[in-house]
């Protein structure tokens, strides 16, 4: 996938599917099963190091990871995520996504909305892709109170609106909505032009991602609601991966069983 077929998905309706890698061989694995979308996410804090939360992860370890991914992928799109304080400034944003890109992603991602303006916009200016995450932020999971439902009220659903608008209008060209009411999620996918991939935040969203050790099964952690073992009824991997990419596309998953 290259970064124009993002928006020919929203346009056609074609479900976008992205899982997390960290090292080459699954990334070959998925790569080879067609997923869409890659993303090298800092959810390796978590299924990597073991650690409580996301916020240990360093730009040294997404270089590492992301170096480990782009070696093996041939078709899907690379996103990398940029850690906890790694954007604190516009100047350190521009730095560092430079760096993820060298790396051999072909777009960055990072958490929150218009408090970043001036970090989209020296990526805009420097013409390096982003992909915008609202919702639940994981390294603000301690601002937010720990990992919940974001948006239920009306004051926090309009901000994520005007965020996402605000990010479209920066030139974000994808949106991660985490953990969100799905009525919201199809709000948001509806108000922006650029397409929303859902993870908690229902099916009306322009695509799906999930942290790929929860989806086969292989996080002893705690296990969101929105968490599918595609294992399960599959004998092997490949097969696990083929069936999230069907219930994607054929928008069987995520069900409201796995929706708030
Ligand atoms: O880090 C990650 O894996 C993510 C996904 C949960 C979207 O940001």
């Amino acid at each position: 996938m290259k970064i124009s077929d993002l928006k020919a998905f929203k346009q056609s309706g074609e479900k976008i599917t992205c899982l997390t890698a960290y090292d080459a061989s699954f990334a070959k694995m998925f790569d080879q099963c067609s997923v869409d979308v890659i993303l090298v996410g800092d959810s390796l804090g978590n299924v990597i190091q073991g650690g409580e939360n996301t916020l240990g992860v360093t730009m040294e370890d997404m270089i590492y990871h992301t170096q480990s991914v782009s070696k093996s992928i041939q078709d899907a799109l690379l996103i990398a995520d940029m850690p906890y304080q790694s954007y604190d400034s516009a100047e350190q944003t521009l730095e560092n996504a430079q760096r993820l890109i060298d790396a051999g992603a072909q777009m960055v991602k990072f958490e929150g909305g218009r408090e970043h303006e001036a970090s989209f916009e020296i990526l805009q200016a420097n013409g390096v892709p982003v992909c915008g995450h609202l919702g639940l932020q994981p390294q603000s999971v301690i601002e937010m109170g720990g990992y919940k439902v974001q948006g239920r009220d009306d004051e926090s659903a309009k901000r994520i609106i005007d965020d996402a608008l605000a990010l479209e209008s920066w030139g974000v060209q994808t949106l991660v909505l985490e953990c969100v009411p799905a009525e919201l999620a199809k709000k948001v996918s509806q108000a922006i032009s650029i397409p929303t991939i859902g993870i908690g935040a229902g099916v009306d969203c322009d695509g799906q991602v999930l942290v790929s050790y929860d989806m086969l099964g292989i996080n002893t952690g705690h296990m969101p609601k929105f968490v599918k073992n595609f294992l399960k009824g599959n004998s092997d991997i490949q097969g696990a991966v083929n069936a999230f990419i069907d219930a994607v596309k054929n928008q069987s998953f995520p069900g409201d069983e796995h929706s708030y």
